[in-house]
């Protein structure tokens, strides 16, 4: 039942519920599954890296949720900005970047900076990202 849900939200969050598949495009399975994947792996890297310090993003938590409208939340290109914050925070607080900064003053103690420049690929960020969104959309789903 999860799983079906999973799906379809991936399926609806990024290819629109009612599109049609051209002959020489990739077929709606070979897609989903490649969506699955990316699903799959991003949970895996929450799991690595942030599942630490934050909840899932589909797990239901209300005051401070971290993801909540994040995407909309975000200074805009959001997954630019959001990049940017996860390669590394301080670097963003120190070019005098106002979002960092308001975080900051938000969590006034907190000296924790993210700094996965290293540690995750952009390709790996993205996958992240998109378990991050669809976690989101289950989530207010589940309300
Ligand atoms: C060691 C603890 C820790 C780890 C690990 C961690 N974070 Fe954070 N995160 C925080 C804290 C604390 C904040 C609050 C703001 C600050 O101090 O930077 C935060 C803030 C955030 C925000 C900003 C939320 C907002 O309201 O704008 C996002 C997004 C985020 N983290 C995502 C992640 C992701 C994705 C990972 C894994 C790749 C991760 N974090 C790993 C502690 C952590």
């Amino acid at each position: 039942m999860r799983i079906t849900l999973i799906f379809s939200i991936i399926y609806c969050a990024t290819l629109g519920c009612d599109s049609t598949i051209k002959k020489d495009e990739p077929t709606t399975v070979d897609r989903n599954k490649e969506l699955v994947g990316n699903y799959e792996s991003g949970k895996t890297l929450f799991t690595t890296y942030c599942r630490a310090c934050h909840f899932p993003p589909e797990s239901k938590h209300g005051h401070n949720y971290a993801f909540h409208n994040l995407f909309d939340r975000l200074p805009q290109p959001a997954e630019k900005y959001l990049m940017d914050f996860l390669k590394n925070s301080k670097a963003l607080r120190d070019s005098g970047d106002k979002y960092a900064l308001e975080l900051d003053k938000y969590w006034p103690h907190n000296e924790y900076e993210h700094k996965f420049a290293d540690s995750l690929t952009t390709s790996q960020l993205s996958d992240l990202f998109f378990y991050i969104k669809v976690g989101v959309r289950l989530n207010s789903n589940s309300k």
